[in-house]
């Protein structure tokens, strides 16, 4: 009877056991889907899996059939066990597209031979590729969030996600970077349970942004037009032009430890910048804005970054007519004329406990500045010149 008892208890352990290790082995999306590079014909989708798995994406353009999309280097079909990037390309512009996320697990990788497992395809998501014909845009932007995805929470609270095209982080969204659990717990995620799957983010990299053993890594958790941090992207009636300032402090600083050089790719930034501004893409569109973490203005009090950036780009923008400029960095709220900027444009600064919510007709850019509590500080107008 004893012995009985005894065994029934070993096998319930060895059963809990087998279901537990059941469950840790369980073929599972671990983050995301989150949308990046959004453009009007074409979309990156992020997500990551526990497991090696083949993965991809299945796109549901309208009819009702899901198309298999894969991506493939070299000839070879992407295969990974974390992050997975999918691109889209051929989309036509302004239209809705649902889509499901495809992992199917390899079990056993061999050359000639290779066994596959689970195969997970997701709930649907849906999004909407830009439309530079649309007169109409809504965006929506954060910066110096310094690691608390608690108060990108709250801001969100007041935002009317449904309103709004895209979002900019601004910079600054963490102090330094650690590792890639860190990007998925003090921002990423968040952004993927408010809006992510449906909505894209423009990434800023702000001077915080490049310290930390993993800063190197960041651009691997992203994607942009031209895959740098500077980039310029048409999204409805805006040519949005996205600029990287770098370091604030001289790369020669000892909290660097002589592993930057900001000065070099700043001046490879200009050049870029300079080409910018003279295509058709820019010079075409209704309204300008360049979207920086440090502000390009005249200040005596400019620390070197800032500087580097007034002395450097800004006469650059100033030729170039850009009807705005949002930053971040100061962590207080100001508003600089276009008289007072030094460059002819204007200027929104917010705080690092403010948030800036646009909107963008043919007719003019409407600015709020709002507060951790969704309260209107501030709002602005510019009109199309
Ligand atoms: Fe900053």
């Amino acid at each position: 009877m004893r012995k009985e008892i005894i065994l029934l208890v070993l096998m319930s352990g060895i059963a809990i056991i087998q279901s537990l290790a059941q469950g840790i082995d369980d073929l599972k999306i671990t983050h995301g889907p989150y949308l990046q590079n959004v453009t009007e014909t074409g979309a990156t989708i992020f997500f990551t899996t526990n497991k090696l798995v083949v993965s991809g994406l299945m796109i549901n353009s309208g009819s009702g059939e899901y198309e298999l999309i894969q991506n493939s280097h070299d000839g070879l079909i992407d295969v990974g066990d974390d992050m997975h990037k999918v691109h889209l390309k051929n989309l036509e512009p302004g239209q809705e597209y649902e889509y499901r996320l495809y992992a199917c697990e390899i079990k056993d990788y061999r050359p000639y031979k290779c066994t596959f497992g689970d195969t997970i395809i997701s709930q649907t998501f849906k999004f909407k590729t830009f439309d530079s014909n649309k007169e109409q845009l809504n965006f929506t932007v954060f910066c110096d969030i310094h690691d608390r995805a608690d108060k990108l929470s709250k801001y969100l609270d007041s935002n009317k996600i449904e309103k709004q095209d895209c979002y900019f982080l601004n910079g600054d969204i963490m102090g330094h970077i650690e590792d890639e659990s860190q990007l998925f717990s003090n921002f990423l995620d968040t952004c993927v349970n408010r809006f992510a799957t449906e909505k894209p983010f423009f990434y800023v990299r702000g001077n915080h942004e490049t310290r930390g053993q993993f800063a190197r890594q960041l651009n691997s958790y992203l994607d942009f037009s031209n895959g740098k941090y500077y980039y310029a992207q048409t999204l409805g009636p805006v040519r949005f032009v996205v600029l990287d300032g770098g370091e604030d402090k001289p790369d020669s600083s000892k909290e660097y430890s002589g592993l930057v050089d900001f000065d070099t790719y700043r001046l490879e930034e200009l050049a870029w910048l300079k080409k910018e501004v003279e295509s058709n893409e820019f010079k075409s569109a209704a309204f300008k804005i360049v979207v920086v973490h440090m502000p390009i203005i005249e200040n005596k009090k400019n620390w070197y970054g800032m500087a580097f950036l007034a002395e450097h780009f800004g006469p650059v923008l100033k030729e170039a007519g850009i009807d705005l400029m949002i930053s971040g960095h100061t962590h207080r709220n100001a508003w600089i004329e276009s008289q007072k900027s030094g460059f002819g444009y204007p200027v929104m600064i917010s705080s690092n406990n403010n948030f800036i919510e646009a909107e963008v007709n043919e007719e003019e850019i409407s600015l709020k500045l709002k507060d951790l509590n969704g309260d209107i500080e501030e709002s602005y107008i510019i009109e199309k010149k």
